[in-house]
């Protein structure tokens, strides 16, 4: 049995507490948002789940799932850590800060605790993880949204980015999660390439990635379709927080 607490209880935070609800091994969940009456609504609506102030709730908990926001990271993942307690981080984003993301890795090893990265809005993040060990020359993700994404209007297929990861985020920061997720996993945030594309002809919002090494070749594509709860969420995040959570749980291991 574990007890795991939720950092943001928007779309993600919301559908993890809910699954989580529903699973024998977990005992309690503890929710926190800086919007009180949204935790509270949702600790109301199940059976095991409490609201409380994370500080509160930390020496409880086996584990801390983050769905809320870059400031929630910087704000709670060093206490996490160093309570000694694992810790998801959906906000993948903020680890696009160097200093900040060694620290935090220096200091699970010390405590030995694991942060757990889960792959998000993309598929193909354990082929490019496998195929770093052998060596990769090459990995894009390409993003292709429709016009309107942008706020424009193109008859055509427009190339609007061609860089790298650290320069995209910059410019497109809806990108950053997928772009961190992606970076950490093979090349860096300095080789790994990203085009954003604007396609009139798309109805879904896609990710598509491109991987050369000694492996061979892959390429992985998702069109996602929106988080009822947040259509600038795409519901297969939300899964992949949940499929993190059985992972935890489940001494059968899939896939790395
Ligand atoms: N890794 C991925 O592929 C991926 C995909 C989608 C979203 N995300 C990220 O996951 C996070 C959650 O996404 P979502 O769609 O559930 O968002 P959401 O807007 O639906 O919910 C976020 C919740 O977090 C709360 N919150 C914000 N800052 C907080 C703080 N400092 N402390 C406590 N609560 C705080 C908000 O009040 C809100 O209820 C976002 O940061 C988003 O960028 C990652």
């Amino acid at each position: 049995m574990i007890s795991i607490g939720i950092i943001g209880c928007g779309a993600i935070g919301s559908d993890v507490a809910r699954e989580a609800d529903g699973m024998d091994e977990v005992d309690e969940i503890y929710l926190y948002d800086i919007v009180e009456e949204r935790g509270k609504a949702l600790a109301d609506e199940l059976k095991k789940a409490r609201f409380e102030r994370v500080e509160d709730f930390l020496s409880r908990v086996d584990v801390v799932f983050e769905a809320a926001s870059q400031q929630a990271v910087y704000e709670y993942a060093e206490k996490i850590i160093e309570a000694g307690k694992d810790m998801v981080i959906m906000t993948i984003g903020a680890l696009f800060d160097d200093a900040f993301r060694e620290n935090l890795i220096k200091k699970a090893k010390e405590k030995k605790c694991k942060i757990y990265l889960p792959s998000g809005a993309v598929a193909g993040i354990d082929g490019v993880k496998a195929a770093s060990i052998g060596g990769l020359d090459e990995v894009t993700l390409v993003t292709t949204k429709s016009p309107e994404a942008f706020g424009k209007h193109f008859d055509k297929r427009t190339v609007l980015f061609d860089g790298t990861a650290r320069e995209a985020v910059k410019l497109f920061p809806r990108n950053v999660n997928v772009s961190a997720c992606l970076s950490l996993a093979g090349m860096g945030f300095d080789r790994t390439k990203v085009k954003v594309v604007a396609d009139p002809v798309i109805r879904f919002n896609s990710h598509k990635i491109l991987a050369h090494g000694k492996f061979g070749r892959l390429r992985a594509e998702v069109e996602n379709l929106p988080n009822p709860n947040n259509p600038s969420t795409s519901y297969l995040a939300s899964l992949s927080a949940i499929a993190v959570l059985r992972k935890i749980v489940n001494p059968l291991q899939i896939g790395i």
